[in-house]
């Protein structure tokens, strides 16, 4: 009987499991495009090693880490997404952070791959 029970168990966890890999990669291809590597938390996505390429910046911050950047992002009005800097600027341990008025949405020609930022935008 104990070893029935941990047969199910078992069973429910496999289950499970191969249920949430269904569930990521669903959502992985769901926002995957032309190629990018797009990562989602919570209400905004990251596309790894692209920036939207526009002159506009609203502000320029330097920051710790990309959730830094995002708060921000949140606090400007007007800020629609930002690029923020994969290395730490010269002689500090602190990134770029650049917030933008724009989105790929209206930009979506814009979003070009970099090597020096990872672009976030929001996701409303
Ligand atoms: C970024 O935009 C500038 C000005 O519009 C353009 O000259 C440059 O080629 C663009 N860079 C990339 C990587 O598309
Ligand atoms: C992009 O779209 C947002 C809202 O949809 C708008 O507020 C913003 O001005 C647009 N930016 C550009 C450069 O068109």
């Amino acid at each position: 009987m104990k070893m029935h029970l941990s047969i199910t168990v078992a069973w429910f966890v496999l289950a499970f499991l191969s249920l949430s890999k269904v569930a990521q990669q669903f959502s992985e291809s769901q926002f995957e495009q032309g190629g990018y590597e797009v990562l989602q938390y919570g209400n905004f996505k990251e596309f790894l090693d692209h920036k939207l390429n526009i002159s506009q910046v609203l502000a320029s911050f330097l920051v710790k880490d990309y959730t830094d950047c995002a708060f921000e992002c949140l606090d400007n009005i007007g800020c629609l997404s930002f690029n923020f800097a994969t290395k730490p600027a010269i002689g500090t341990d602190q990134h770029s952070c650049h917030l933008l008025a724009s989105d790929r949405f209206n930009q979506s020609t814009r979003l070009v791959p970099s090597d020096e930022f990872h672009h976030y935008t929001f996701w409303v």
